[in-house]
């Protein structure tokens, strides 16, 4: 029976960089995963996946829509689906190959199989009928999560289909009918708007990306409308009727009301994601779950059985692969006896859309509720010098800072390139750094981050460029 320090159960970005900073720091570690491929829902069906399409679908609107202003001349680009979908593949393939790669190099033995957990220091590994039981002094659960489902609302893949289906559609839907307002609802239907879709998005509240600041929110939801995005807010998708050629979906207000009907070739189900714990045998193990069915653990990681620890979308907080990465490493110092540790107040948030939008730390919101002296600075992309050459203007930056000590505690952006932006917000605020401290760090010029140092001089009500 091969023994180990540590079997991680699933390869998604919390598995696999868990079983790596492992291995660094002398373990003897096996990954667990019962997809054909490595890399988890991140690499296979999520973020590698629909930022291939992103970027590709966006290309494809520049070359139509923003050459000819810059003086290149083309003709009328024409979409090539399959071959999209091919690049989108090549994308996946060399992202999976590099995390086998990783394996390989660290010495970490990859058992393909279902993991079960048979109690303290034994998995099952099952695959085609055959099973095997490995010892570990250790087992880290990274199971990841699933799609949220809608009760009455079955999801084939092809017409009615999640996010899976939705990175592999055959031909540009004429209208696509979005569930859910948030992350993936925006970029997905970023993406097959750009290709010719009708977008109309269906969400229950009465805004978009709830938990993002809302006057971000607000104004990006200006933007996606001029791009063409349809929104009905406060509303909610009862059933779609899927006998006819055109599915009807039926539509209601969120409190109650008159239903209308309407006509969509494809639906999109983005309602959140579920953990995944199914087949890990965590009732028999006696592995206790939240009320939410997340596996419930301590600030260590740990669950309430021994030696059995939980990382990444399967447990509470942010469904997001760097905060399971994160989570990956500090689990694995913990193991080696080191203080490994998660800053949950400092886990960045980007939508990948045109324009992005990048978050980190505390909204307006948040601090009103909390009852919290705060100032604001902000600053329109408009009065930067660079987006007015690229003629990219459309956002802000925004900076919340504590009214009495300058420290930052929010940090939020609508506009492009803010996912890359967001960066010097978190090593700030990783730091305990002040708007001051922001203000006063030179900064390259010509750049859109000028906009993040002005927003920061606004904080002390003196920008320079506005
Ligand atoms: P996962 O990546 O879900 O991996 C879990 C792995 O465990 C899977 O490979 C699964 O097969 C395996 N597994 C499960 N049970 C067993 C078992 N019993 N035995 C063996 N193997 C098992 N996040 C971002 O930060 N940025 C993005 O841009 C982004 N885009 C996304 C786009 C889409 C369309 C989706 C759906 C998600 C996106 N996410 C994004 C979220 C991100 O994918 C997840 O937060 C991340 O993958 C979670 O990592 P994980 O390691 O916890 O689990
Ligand atoms: P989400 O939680 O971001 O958004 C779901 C939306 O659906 C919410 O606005 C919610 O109010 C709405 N909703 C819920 N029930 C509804 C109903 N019955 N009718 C209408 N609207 C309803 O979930 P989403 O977009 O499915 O994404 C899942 C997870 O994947 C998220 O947690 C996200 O963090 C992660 N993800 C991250 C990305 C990124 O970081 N760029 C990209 C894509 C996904």
């Amino acid at each position: 029976m091969a023994t180990y320090d540590l079997v991680v159960i699933g390869t998604g970005p919390g598995g696999y960089v868990c079983a790596v900073r492992a291995s660094q720091l002398g373990m003897k570690v096996a990954v667990v995963e019962k997809n054909a491929t490595l890399g988890g829902t991140c690499l296979n069906v999520g973020c590698m996946p629909s930022k291939a399409l992103l970027h590709a679908s966006e290309m494809f609107e520049e070359a139509a829509h923003s050459f000819a202003k810059m003086g290149v001349s083309v003709s009328t680009p024409k979409l090539d689906l399959p071959a999209m979908m091919n690049f989108k593949q090549q994308g996946i393939d060399g992202n999976v190959k590099g995390v086998e790669f990783l394996m390989k190099k660290n010495k970490i033995d990859v058992l393909k199989g279902t993991g079960k957990i048979l109690g303290t220091g034994k998995v099952e590994v099952s695959a085609d009928g055959k099973s095997q039981v490995v010892e570990t002094k250790n087992i880290v659960i990274a199971t990841g999560s699933d799609i949220a489902r809608l009760k009455g609302i079955e999801i084939d893949e092809k017409r009615i289909v999640s996010s899976t289906g939705a990175l592999s559609l055959e031909k540009v839907p004429q209208r696509m009918l979005v569930i859910g307002a948030g992350v993936i609802g925006l970029e997905l239907g970023s993406v097959w708007r750009r290709l010719g879709s009708e977008v109309m998005v269906v969400e229950f509240l009465d805004r978009i990306l709830p938990g993002m600041d809302g006057e971000i929110a607000k104004q990006f939801q200006r933007m996606l409308e001029k791009q063409g995005f349809a929104f009905k807010l406060g509303s909610k998708v009862t059933g779609v009727d899927a006998c006819g050629k055109t599915l009807l979906a039926k539509i209601e207000p969120a409190a109650g009301g008159a239903a209308e009907t309407i006509e969509a070739d494809v639906v999109l189900v983005c309602i959140g994601r579920v953990p995944f714990t199914d087949g890990l045998g965590l009732k028999e193990a006696g592995v206790a779950l939240d009320n939410r069915g997340r596996v419930q653990i301590d600030a260590h990681f740990s669950t309430n059985v021994k030696g059995v620890y939980a990382i990444g979308d399967v447990v509470a907080g942010p469904m997001l692969a760097h905060k399971a990465e994160d989570e990956g490493v500090a689990v694995a110092e913990i193991l080696a006896g080191q203080s490994g540790h998660v800053n949950y107040d400092v886990i960045p948030g980007v939508v990948y859309t045109t324009p992005e939008v990048s978050s980190v730390g505390k909204t307006e919101e948040e601090l009103k509720q909390a009852g919290q002296a705060y100032t604001v600075g902000k600053f329109p992309f408009t009065a930067n010098g660079r987006s007015k050459v690229n003629q990219t203007t459309d956002g802000f930056v925004k900076i919340l800072a504590d009214a009495k000590t300058d420290r930052v505690l929010g940090v939020h952006i609508v506009g492009r390139e803010a996912g890359e932006m967001i960066h010097e917000a978190v090593v700030l605020m990783e730091f305990g750094g002040s708007a001051e401290d922001l203000a006063r760090s030179c900064h390259a010029h010509p750049t859109r981050s000028e906009a993040v140092k002005e927003a920061a001089l606004a904080v002390g009500k003196r920008a320079i460029h506005m």
